[in-house]
């Protein structure tokens, strides 16, 4: 009798602290982990990168999507932590807002106070196209002292050297129209800014990509820890989840973002602020 009494209140005590555990991860991943902000500082070797582009410094932020009050410490942090990290440009890659378009403005007033000293590059991602209309963003953008490439490119100058930056349209609610955004290319090193990763292998079978910035993935959203194992697979997404990537002469990386998509969650994949430094390849 004693025997059986035990063991009903091991079994009793294993339910009770395995939901517990379920409790605690789910709340820590809906309440917690979404507001974590983690600096991922990365240096990216490149094949044929002159030695005026040595040491360029490019922070990332990617996949916002929005959410007044309940992101805005968020935003605070990255734009100070990329603001400290004192960048020679920086790459906004898509996904600001999701749902209303109002909450673009007051998200704007946050970005507008971003610095770097070769200038702020924007593009949207497939959640602005359903969200909004591209002039909107282009007003915004404009207004904070951005450059907005939607199938364009440019070429800057740094320390006597170009390099073209590329920004392409969304796949997914636009049209990604490659001879537009090399359209004036000449042999410059090339930095992409592609909102969905997998365009990578299109966009340098036909074109010299140096290094293509892109988010979409969010990393996975919600990883197993140690493994890294990510189940959540996005259209668009699904060759490149998170990290750098190799391709013959061309690199991808792709940031974790700092927002959520779907449910309000996060796990083993916090919101990340990327820097990366270019260094020529060894
Ligand atoms: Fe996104």
């Amino acid at each position: 009798m004693k025997k059986s009494t035990h063991k009903l209140f091991n079994r009793r005590n294993f339910m009770l602290t395995s939901a517990l555990a379920a409790a605690s991860t789910a709340g820590y991943a809906r309440y917690v982990e979404p507001g974590r902000l983690t600096v991922t500082r990365k240096t990216i070797h490149l094949p044929k990168l002159p030695a005026a582009l040595d040491g360029l410094v490019i922070a990332q932020l990617t996949d916002i999507h929005y959410k007044p009050e309940e992101q805005d410490q968020l935003m605070v942090d990255a734009v100070k932590a990329v603001n400290a990290a004192e960048p020679d440009i920086i790459a906004l890659t898509g996904d600001y807002i999701e749902g209303s378009p109002k909450v673009f403005d007051p998200l704007m007033a946050t970005l507008s106070g971003l610095k770097a000293k070769h200038g702020i590059y924007s593009i949207l991602g497939n959640h602005d196209g359903w969200s909004s209309h591209p002039g909107r963003f282009r007003q915004g953008f404009r207004k904070a002292g951005f450059e907005f490439l939607q199938n364009q490119g440019t070429c800057i100058d740094i320390k006597g050297e170009h390099l073209f930056i590329v920004g392409t349209d969304s796949i997914y609610t636009g049209k990604v129209d490659a001879p537009a955004c090399f359209r004036g290319h000449q042999n410059e090193p090339v930095l992409a800014l592609v909102h969905e990763p997998d365009v990578f292998d299109a966009l340098r079978s036909r074109f010299p990509v140096s290094l293509q910035l892109s988010g979409h993935t969010h990393g996975g959203q919600c990883r197993v820890p140690f493994i890294g194992y990510a189940p959540m697979k996005v259209k668009y997404g699904r060759n490149y989840i998170y990290g750098e990537y190799a391709r013959e002469d061309s690199k991808i990386f792709v940031s974790r973002g700092l927002g959520t998509v779907g449910a309000n969650v996060r796990f083993a994949c916090t919101p990340e602020v990327a820097i990366l430094t270019l260094r020529a390849q060894a």
